[in-house]
């Protein structure tokens, strides 16, 4: 998954090449570049690392050419090193990729055997020779069309050619791709966002679509080459700027704007007047809705397993929850009466919009939960629940995974009531009590020098576990997830009762083990269970809420209270000091926090 960019301009680029990309860096940020047309020659500029690195370089400063690609990458194919950074340029072509190439391999052997030579261990170089080869005989719109035809795989594409000074092609299938209209100027980009600071005004390329990018015009092809119109859709120019403001790190600031971003949350949907919730435009009746099935990846898949345990409680629906990396590979028995929900922060995730796109050619109700509004997922959702909680730089999901938890338990009360599965009495108490919420997270932040002495412990072990039962075990998995993510150790999540089948023989002197043991349902049997993995060694973290009733446990090493209310909400206060135990451990260790190695803020490839 990767970040594309291409503008065409009667003034020089480079400049505003090296803006949109750094705007791109949450799709990748392994190595970067960037290649501009001057005086009849394309000219290539890369680097292994940040965007930064590649602006520092002073051929990059002084480079000219008004019509340019540029690209960061999360590597797929070959090393994160500067020969693989993309542009990959022939003589006469240079390209920048999103994607891959799945019968690279094969394609290679074939123009190895016409001649080409390849440099880099890249996918993406294929596409270069391909269509260096098909220019020998073709124009560039049919040379397009059948390099295009030839790949396997899934691709946004930026191409420029050498005899071509006021062209830049961009083609689509399975990746993401914008153009933007400027004065005397045109764009290329993986996203609005990338786009923001030069217009508001795009259209969006559908898959097999490749259009043609000229200064004074934009020209789109369907899969066959026959020319086709497109609507020119007016975004928000609206273009916040989001900063680190006194915090070191952006996750940091994410995790204490917490209370601020559930309020908006609560204030969007709650209709303080008439004690309801408001979701309005839902495409459906409730009565032909009767089960729900949830998919995401990620911490967002963690959204969908809390879900379930909600809807299950509130609703009499039934709820399914998968990865959306299975989900779309599976034989799913599609059922007209089930809801699809699709949850993404980014709206851009692969696996999760091929199952929206399953899910749509089977004629299914489909709903998106974002935070980006404008992403693929949410435009081709029919229903879309925004979880308003603002730009999440941090790679690691912090208010947005509690902005998702926060919408999907807003709508179970609102199905459960409209379902007549909820009193009205008890909806509207669960209203008081959620009102209450962003007061007692804003509290739960306040505990935070116990956590920082902590991190040491679960710095230096082999390992560590993170248990829960019911509402407590997809905050367990998650606590896990952000541990390694931040702090490359080894963390696992897993149900509480499950540890005797076979996780149980991983416990050992000292190795630390959070249990997630609030005081609801299932609290004495998770304390139980402590007790069998203190009982053989572990260094027990407690997470519980406060309450008048002393714990009954001995030999506990280290325990937080977090506030109390309904267990329903428990689950948000429950994730606060997991979120702050990876932080400190990350910050500990001196890694780099917002952008953690290997990974991306928004995974475009399958
Ligand atoms: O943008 P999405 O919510 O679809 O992203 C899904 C996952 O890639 C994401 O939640 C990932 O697991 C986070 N890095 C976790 O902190």
């Amino acid at each position: 998954m990767c970040g594309i960019i291409g503008i065409n301009s009667n003034k020089p680029v480079s400049a505003t090449i090296i803006n949109s990309l750094k705007k791109l860096e949450y799709r990748g940020y392994d190595s970067a570049g960037i290649a501009t047309l001057s005086s009849g020659l394309i000219n290539e500029i890369k680097s292994e690392g940040r965007v930064d690195n590649l602006e520092k370089n002073s051929l990059v400063q002084n480079m000219e050419g008004t019509i340019g690609i540029g690209h960061v990458r999360w590597a797929t194919h070959g090393s994160p090193n500067s020969i693989n950074a993309h542009p990959h340029s022939s003589q006469n072509v240079s390209v920048v990729h999103n994607g891959i190439i799945e019968n690279s391999t094969l394609l290679k052997k074939f123009l190895v055997s016409k001649g080409h030579k390849f440099k880099s261990q890249t996918d993406t170089e294929v596409i270069v020779h391909l269509i260096t080869e098909n220019l020998k005989t073709e124009n560039i719109v049919s040379s397009i069309k059948k390099t295009l035809k030839s790949l396997h795989g899934s691709f946004a594409l930026g191409i420029i050619f050498k005899d071509q000074p006021d062209l830049i092609v961009g083609a689509r299938r399975g990746s993401p791709l914008a153009v933007g209209y400027g004065p005397n100027e045109n764009y290329l980009g993986s996203d609005s966002y990338a786009l923001k600071s030069m217009t508001n005004k795009i259209t969006y390329l559908n898959d097999g679509e490749f259009c043609v990018i000229k200064k004074d015009q934009v020209e789109f092809f369907n899969e066959e080459g026959i020319k086709i119109n497109k609507k020119v859709l007016e975004v928000s120019s609206e273009e916040k700027k989001y900063e680190k403001g006194d915090y070191k790190h952006f996750m940091a600031k994410e995790i204490e704007e917490q209370p601020t971003t559930l309020k908006n949350g609560i204030n969007e949907y709650l209709d303080n007047s008439n004690n309801n919730i408001n979701i309005y435009n839902f495409p459906w009746k409730t009565k032909d809705i009767s089960s729900i099935t949830l998919v995401g990846c990620g911490t967002a898949y963690h959204s969908c397993l809390m879900a379930k345990y909600w809807f299950e409680e509130i609703t009499t629906m039934d709820v399914n929850v998968d990865i959306a990396s299975e989900f779309r590979y599976r034989k799913n028995r599609f059922k007209k009466e089930t809801l699809y929900i699709f949850v993404s922060q980014s709206g851009e995730t692969a696996d999760t919009y091929a199952a929206l796109d399953l899910c749509k050619k089977n004629g299914m109700k489909t709903c998106a939960v974002v935070n980006v509004v404008e992403s693929s997922i949410a435009r081709e959702s029919e229903f879309v629940l925004p979880i308003h909680c603002g730009t999440e730089i941090g790679v690691a999901s912090t208010k947005a995974f509690l902005g998702q938890i926060l919408i999907l338990y807003i709508f179970s009360l609102k199905l459960g009531l409209l379902r007549n599965d909820l009193k009205k009495d008890v909806f509207i108490q669960k209203l008081k009590d959620l009102k209450e919420l962003p007061k007692l997270v804003k509290q739960t932040l306040l505990t935070d020098n116990k956590i920082q002495t902590i991190t040491k412990t679960f710095n230096e072990a082999k390992g560590s576990m993170f248990l829960g039962r019911g509402f407590s075990y997809p905050i367990a998995l998650e606590g896990a997830l952000k541990l390694k993510e931040l702090s490359y150790v080894h963390a696992e999540g897993y149900p509480a009762g499950e540890m005797k089948h076979g996780p149980l023989a991983l416990i050992e002197e000292g190795m630390p083990v959070v249990v997630l043991a609030p005081r609801d349902n299932h609290y004495k049997k998770t304390i139980s269970n402590m007790q069998e993995v203190i009982a053989r060694g572990a260094k027990v973290l407690l997470i519980t809420n406060k309450s008048k009733d002393e714990i009954v446990s001995e030999n506990i090493w280290e325990t937080i209270e977090v506030e109390s209310t309904n267990e329903d909400l428990l689950p948000f206060l429950l994730t606060i000091p997991l979120q702050k135990l990876a932080y400190y451990s990350a910050l500990k260790k001196g890694f780099d926090i917002d952008k953690p190695r290997n990974l991306a803020k928004s995974v475009t490839v399958e």
